[in-house]
Formats: structure tokens, C-alpha cells, sequence
């Protein structure tokens, strides 16, 4: 018999673990650190471990582990999964604006609702009294394929809904897009273009591959989101529009579409598609145009079905990004690890309002995959953040004649080139290679390792040819005198220069640092997770590998990649010099600052140090910081121009503090 006490303690593990991660991953403002995260994650592990029977299909634990599939069983929706009529210009659009009024003559004011449409692939989620249950893709509209254990691996899907503000539906159906950002997107096919797996086209493909794995663990692996645009059956739901609708299933904990808006009229509308044309680049996933529905569900009904698509919405899409050009040549690039790179040259053309001459080509493999000649005419796609590449070549044009041969001699070191076992990847062995060591001082450099601002890339390479900079350590012996040799160098410049090298020694977190060397497979995200388990870079780099691959996120592949880089003693050797240097952080954990146990929330204007500074101040005393003001906020530090934010802390009783106040708790 499990004790009444126990039941209780996992029933409150899951509460909690539920609330971090809808603020993670649905609102993107989390409240606690990654490793308070992971510590109450281990906790409820521990507990279910001991007692299975406590283990709910619905628990945060139950995300990752269904065992892998034969084959996809398939279900049939409820109702149909409908496609959208497209307009691809304005006049499209207005007589489909047109046709619509015409048919909905009588009808006093018509609202529209006005959203981005997410390039991605479209999925229904089915959850019983709260309880996510089932998941499946689109299929064919009326029979879609079960991924049910798939979908549970995405954070932003709830496996449970909140029941807070207002009452669970019976029964309810949600469809929206699940989609990869670009970042993450362009990172994953640089670590697929590592590892010699086929590169995906864009990702749309990568987010549909993705979801379609016989195996939940790959799924899990890669690195998907979900937006909710819409309902299919329900239960027990009483909105009646569009917006309404939205708002509900968002205080239920479902990430719903962002940027959306309501419009009255065609001006607006159209207002709103050069609107969000134009912010396309700035939105971290792709969007290939607006989705525009009527937002009353009784006119919706009015309207009905065309039929294959609704008639109360349409599909504006965005010009094309793809545009045809010339390929002149194709260069090898050598970056910090040595891996050559190959990179199209291309006619200069226009994409989308910016010119593009260069593209990716990852490995010798993507040229074969393309069946590329130089002097070919291709098809190039350039998809904001997603780096421009090349699709196809059109072979009803002259084809080229040249075919790429990978050199067999580094271009810029000599050194004869390698082909590691099971890679794709041609590599220069030599590490003193002057490509690669500007590489890795630019990694080192940059502004989510340690920072050293103005120290670019022109800067670098001067200071690599001149010989002064042979690692990243070898920064900090310069001296000021060196950096005014440089070209179009002067003395502001060079003294900012030494300053920000100095400063770089005092911020210097061991994240950061462990980010910095540059080991391969190990980003900035693997990098923050190893510094939450040692308390010194000594630490790590003695660390065996049977401590490294303890480690949830580390498999034997990247512990093997540290080992290997700790064992050369070029490597340890400057480790020793940045420790001479005085970079030798220590792990911040356990945070006991003055500041722990308290949350912080910034509103309005700060004089002294920018918003982000302030929090780092925080965090760094152990504090923590939020975006929204909730009850558990202990301070609301209000500046000129703090609006609602100061107006709800007064109204939940929460202390409003001036900067200086501010100042007075971090600074004495
Ligand atoms: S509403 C009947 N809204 O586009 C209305 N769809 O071409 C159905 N999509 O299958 C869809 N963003 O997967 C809607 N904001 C959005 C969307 C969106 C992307 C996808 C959806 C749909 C396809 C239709």
C-alpha cells in the first residue's frame, strides 16, 4: 500500500513540473533554472521508480520511453481536416474578400481574425476531461496516422490541461501546425551534414520526417513546436467565436498562434498581410503567408463548404522565395574544426528583397545528391534565418561541364586532407591550420561564449597572421601596443578592445567557458547542461567517460568527443593558460546569493544598466526573474514608462521598488 503522504507528494511533483514547463515552453518565460527544473524531474522520477503504480499516462515523466512501433495505426477524425483555398496576389484575395460579403449581405459587421500561416504540418490533439489522449497527423482529411506517443515528446503540447480560470471541456479536439524554428532548424541539418545523414530540405520536411518516426526517442531528439490554430469536434465548450476560442484554449495551456488580429475590413486586412510580410524575417519560425477566417462561428456555419475547403477562410500567401541563377563556381571553406565545407558561388540575384552570391552546400555528398556542374543553372531558396541553398538545377537549361572535385591538399594550410571513418565530412588534420585557428578564436570570442566585444573577424585575422595568436589563451597576453599594429586601428578602439578582453575574465561563467573551447558536438545547450554537474573546468576535463555519459543529454558519442579532446595535452595546455589568465569559474550551484528564494519583475526604463544586466545581477545572487507578475513575484522594480505590470503588482499586493532601491539590495 502506497501511503496517502507519497500519492500526495507525486500528485504535487506533477502540479509543479506541469507549471514550469507551460511557462517554458508555452509562454517562453520560465521561472526557474534548468537545473531546479531537472532537480524536481529527478525527483519524480525517483518516486515513480520506487512505486510504479503511481505512474500516470499523463505524468511529465511519461513523455519519452513508448516503446518503438511497427507501423502507424491510423484513426479516423471526427470531423474532416479541411484545407484552405489559396489567393496568391492581392486581386485573389479581393475577389474571394468580394465574393464573401456578397454572400453574407444582411449580415451587420463581419469580423475577421487574421494570423500567420505557419509553415509546418498539420496535426489534431484529442483530450478527454483534460487528459491528452490521442494525437494524429492530417493523413488525407479524413483518416490521419496515430502518433500519439510522438506528440507527447513535444513539451509545448500539455499532457494535461490546467483547470484554473475555466472549466475543463468534456471533450475536445485541437488542430495546429507542428514546426521547427529556423535556428534550430539550420543546426540540425549542420550536425546531420556532420554526421553524413541526408540534409532535409527545409523545415517543414524536417518537422513532418520528424513526427513520422516508428520511434518516439527520435522524435524526442529532434526539436519541435506546436502552434494551435483551430477545433475540430467538441464537448462542454461554449465559445462562440473565433477569438474567444483562442483565449480559452490559451488559459487551458495550449500554445495557441500568436500575432493574430482582428480586423473589420478589406483595408485591414490587407494592412495586415504587408504587416507581417514585412516582420517574416523577424519571426523565429517560417510563415509562407496569413490564414484569414470569419470570426463568428454562426457565420462561419452560414457560409459552409466549398469541397475541399471551408468557405470563411483563405490561405494569402507570400511571394515565392525562390529564384534561378547561375552557379560560377563552388569553394572550400575550412571552419575551426577543421571540416571543409563546400560553398556555391553564385550570379548575384535577388531573393526576396536581398542579394544572394553565396550557399551552403554542406558535404560533397549534397553536391552529388544535387548531380551539380559548375556553370549550371539552379534554383535557389533563401527562407529568412535558413541559410540560402540550392534546390535543384534545371536540366532543361544548358547543363555546366565542370564537376567538383574535393581538393586532396587543404586550401589554406597544405595539409593533406583526411576522410574520418563514417563521415561524410573531408577534414583538415592539421590543428595549427591558420583557418582553424581563427575559427576558434572567433568561437571563443562571440557574444554566447565569452563575449569579448569588438574582437571581430578582421581583427582575428590579422592576429593570426601576424603570428600573436595562435589559441584563444594567447588573448590575454596581449597588450595594447599589439592590437594598435592592426589595420584601421585606433586608440579608442584598441583600448575598448583590451577592455572588453579584461572584462572578459571577470564574467567568465563556467557555461560559458565550456561553450568556448569549441569540443565538438558541444553547444551552448549541452555546454549549460555539463556545468550544472561539475563544479570546475578541472572537474570536467578529468572527468571519465563513464561520469560523462551519467549525464541525460550525453551519449557515448559526445563523451568520447570530450575524452578525446581532453586527452591532447595542446588542449590542456591552454586550459592552463586561461587559468593563468584568471578564468577559472567556479559552478554556481547551489545559488545561495542574499538574493535567493526571491523573484523579480522589470518594468518600464532602467537608468544604470541595461534590462538584461539587471537580470543577470539577479540571477547571479541567486535570484530569480519573470516576465509576467504572478503572486510568487517577490519585487516589481518599476522605471519611467511602467504600465499594467506595476498596476497588477499593486493590485496582488506585491512590493513596487524604484531602481534605486533596486540598486541598494544588489549593491550593498
Ligand atoms: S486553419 C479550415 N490556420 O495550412 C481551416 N491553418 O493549407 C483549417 N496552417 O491544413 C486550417 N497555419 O495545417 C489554419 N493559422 C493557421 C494555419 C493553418 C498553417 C496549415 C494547416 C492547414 C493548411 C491549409
Amino acid at each position: 500500500m502506497i501511503s496517502l503522504d507519497i500519492k500526495k507528494k507525486a500528485d504535487e511533483l506533477r502540479t509543479e513540473i506541469n507549471y514550469h514547463n507551460h511557462r517554458y515552453y508555452v509562454l517562453d518565460d520560465p521561472e526557474v533554472s534548468d537545473a531546479e527544473y531537472d532537480k524536481l524531474m529527478r525527483a519524480l522520477s525517483a518516486l515513480e521508480a520506487k512505486y510504479p503504480e503511481l505512474v500516470t499516462p499523463d505524468s511529465p515523466t511519461q513523455r519519452v520511453g513508448a516503446k518503438p512501433l511497427d507501423k502507424f495505426l491510423t484513426v479516423q477524425h471526427k470531423q474532416p481536416m479541411v484545407s484552405l483555398e489559396n489567393a496568391m496576389d492581392e486581386a485573389e484575395f479581393e475577389q474571394w474578400y468580394e465574393r464573401l460579403m456578397s454572400e453574407l449581405k444582411g449580415a451587420k459587421e463581419i469580423d475577421f481574425v487574421a494570423e500567420p500561416k505557419i509553415d509546418g504540418t498539420a496535426v489534431e490533439l484529442v483530450y478527454e476531461k483534460g487528459i491528452f489522449k490521442v494525437g494524429s497527423t492530417r493523413g488525407d482529411g479524413m483518416t490521419g496516422e496515430l502518433i500519439t506517443e510522438n506528440l507527447k515528446t513535444i513539451k509545448s503540447i500539455p499532457l494535461r490541461l490546467i483547470e484554473e480560470d475555466f472549466p475543463l471541456p468534456a471533450y475536445l479536439e485541437v488542430r495546429g501546425e507542428v514546426f521547427i524554428n529556423k535556428d534550430a532548424f539550420n543546426k540540425l541539418n549542420r550536425e546531420r551534414a556532420q554526421k553524413g545523414e541526408e540534409l532535409f530540405a527545409n523545415p517543414r520536411n524536417a518537422a513532418a520526417g520528424s513526427l513520422r518516426q516508428l520511434d518516439p526517442k527520435i522524435t524526442a531528439a529532434r526539436p519541435l513546436d506546436i502552434m494551435i490554430h483551430g477545433i475540430g469536434d467538441t464537448k462542454g465548450v461554449k465559445e462562440k467565436t473565433h477569438q474567444d476560442m483562442m483565449e480559452y484554449l490559451s488559459a487551458l495551456g495550449l500554445k495557441v498562434i500568436r500575432h493574430s488580429q482582428l480586423c473589420g475590413n478589406l483595408e485591414e486586412l490587407k494592412k495586415y498581410h504587408e504587416k507581417m510580410l514585412s516582420e517574416r524575417d523577424k519571426i523565429p519560425y517560417e510563415i509562407d503567408g496569413i490564414v484569414i477566417k470569419v470570426n463568428d462561428f454562426s457565420l462561419r456555419d452560414r457560409l459552409g463548404m466549398r469541397a475541399r475547403s471551408p468557405r470563411w477562410a483563405i490561405a494569402y500567401k507570400f511571394p515565392a522565395r525562390e529564384e534561378t541563377t547561375k552557379l560560377l563556381d563552388i569553394k572550400v571553406q575550412v571552419g575551426r574544426t577543421g571540416a571543409l565545407t563546400p560553398v556555391a558561388i553564385l550570379e548575384p540575384v535577388s531573393v526576396g528583397g536581398v542579394e544572394v552570391s553565396r550557399a551552403t552546400l554542406h558535404n560533397q555528398d549534397e553536391i552529388k545528391r544535387l548531380d551539380l556542374k559548375i556553370g549550371d543553372t539552379v534554383v535557389i531558396k533563401r527562407a529568412g534565418d535558413v541559410i540560402p541553398k540550392i534546390v535543384k538545377v534545371i536540366t532543361s537549361k544548358p547543363r555546366g561541364k565542370d564537376n567538383f572535385i574535393m581538393p586532396d591538399k587543404c586550401p589554406e594550410c597544405g595539409s593533406k586532407i583526411v576522410f574520418p571513418q563514417d563521415e561524410v565530412i573531408a577534414r583538415c588534420p592539421n590543428i595549427a591550420c591558420p583557418a582553424q585557428v581563427k575559427g576558434r578564436i572567433e568561437h571563443f570570442a562571440q557574444r554566447e561564449a565569452m563575449n569579448i566585444e569588438g574582437l571581430g573577424e578582421k581583427i582575428i585575422e590579422q592576429l593570426v597572421n601576424k603570428g600573436l595568436v595562435k589559441d584563444p589563451s594567447d588573448l590575454y597576453a596581449l597588450t595594447k601596443d599589439d592590437i594598435l599594429k592592426m589595420e584601421r586601428m585606433g586608440e579608442k578602439l584598441a583600448q575598448n578592445i583590451m577592455d572588453a578582453i579584461k572584462n572578459s575574465i571577470k564574467e567568465a561563467t563556467l557555461p560559458r567557458l565550456i561553450y568556448a573551447l569549441g569540443i565538438r558536438h558541444v553547444g551552448e545547450a549541452i555546454a549549460k547542461t555539463i556545468a550544472e554537474h561539475f563544479q570546475s573546468i578541472d572537474e570536467f576535463m578529468e572527468a571519465p567517460q563513464e561520469k560523462l555519459e551519467e549525464i541525460p543529454e550525453i551519449g557515448s558519442v559526445v563523451a568520447e568527443t570530450i575524452r578525446q579532446f581532453f586527452s591532447d595535452s595542446s588542449n590542456r595546455k591552454v586550459i592552463e593558460k586561461l587559468k593563468k589568465a584568471g578564468i577559472d569559474p567556479k559552478a554556481g550551484k547551489p545559488k545561495v546569493g542574499k538574493l535567493a528564494g526571491l523573484i523579480f519583475v522589470f518594468t518600464g526604463e532602467l537608468e544604470k544598466y541595461p534590462r538584461s544586466k539587471a537580470k543577470e545581477i539577479v540571477e547571479s545572487l541567486g535570484g530569480k526573474t519573470s516576465e509576467s507578475v504572478s503572486k510568487k513575484v517577490s519585487y516589481v522594480v518599476a522605471g519611467p514608462g511602467a504600465g499594467e505590470k506595476q498596476d497588477k503588482a499593486k493590485k496582488l499586493g506585491i512590493k513596487v521598488i524604484d531602481e534605486k532601491e533596486f540598486l541598494k539590495m544588489v549593491e550593498e
